[in-house]
């Protein structure tokens, strides 16, 4: 069952769409930068994904995946009668993306990977996932916060970025998080499968970015058959956010040349 999600539009409804996809746990807010400069060129979607930002969770206690939440998305270009769309996606955004791929691929004109990997996660980063349910469970998402955000920006950026970031954490609901570490956890691992996703794709990543790192953006790079790669200085995880004006750069040339 898909859930109606609460969107942003801006630009003209007859201009080629891109449809931008948040990451955890955050909101569609992360892309404001992107909204106020590609909306004058593009017709920009911006949803909350189920449970975050002002979407409704389906009911409490319940579970789902990426590809639910792909779903969710290809609802709503339903509703809105887009055929085909760019899709950019940020970490937990990109692995929706490939959902996109895996599930709706005829909807996808092009994909931009942002600070996101192919690969699933180790035994490390699941474990990890449970600990921080746990803590969530306990003690909500402020603490979450506090270990996340110095996580998510390039050293430039904490004193500038951290507070209006803690913001955005601290407004995603528990009972979201909680359903959304074990669908993070049990994501499929796409990087043997790079090779089969023809689309033009443009991967951008902050050259500080600890949670995605490099490597990640090269072993996507190295395997999609129709790629660039961006690397975006003095931005971490969050290159959009930290960084908007070299990586709106990167989407307009990209949009422009493929
Ligand atoms: C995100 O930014 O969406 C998260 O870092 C994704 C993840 O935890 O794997």
């Amino acid at each position: 069952m898909t859930v109606s999600l609460h969107f942003v539009e801006r630009g003209e409804r007859g201009a080629e769409a891109i449809v931008f996809l948040h990451g955890f746990p955050l909101d569609h807010t992360m892309w404001q930068h992107q909204l106020d400069a590609l909306s004058a060129h593009y017709r920009c979607l911006a949803p909350d994904l189920r449970g975050f930002g002002s979407s409704p969770l389906p009911s409490e206690g319940s579970s789902w995946t990426m590809d639910d939440l792909a779903d969710d998305v290809v609802a709503l270009l339903d509703k809105l009668r887009i055929e085909q769309a760019t899709f950019c996606g940020l970490s937990m955004g990109g692995y929706i993306a490939f959902a996109l791929w895996r599930n709706h691929r005829g909807r996808i004109r092009r994909l931009i990977l942002a600070d996101t990997k192919a690969t699933a996660d180790t035994p490390q980063a699941k474990a990890n996932r449970q600990r921080q349910a746990e803590l969530v469970r306990a003690q909500g998402v402020a603490p979450l916060a506090d270990e996340m955000v110095p996580k998510l920006l390039s050293p430039d950026k904490q004193a500038t970025l951290s507070d209006s970031l803690r913001q955005m954490i601290l407004r995603a609901r528990p009972e979201t998080v909680l359903a959304a570490l074990p669908a993070l956890a049990e994501r499929p691992d796409m990087s043997e499968r790079l090779g089969e996703i023809t689309v033009p794709t443009l991967i951008v990543v902050g050259e500080d970015d600890a949670l995605s790192p490099i490597s990640d953006a090269q072993l996507m790079y190295d395997r999609l058959p129709n790629a660039q790669l961006v690397i975006i200085p003095s931005a971490g995880h969050m290159s959009p956010f930290e960084e908007p004006e070299a990586f709106n750069r990167a989407v307009l040339e990209f949009m422009r040349d493929f």
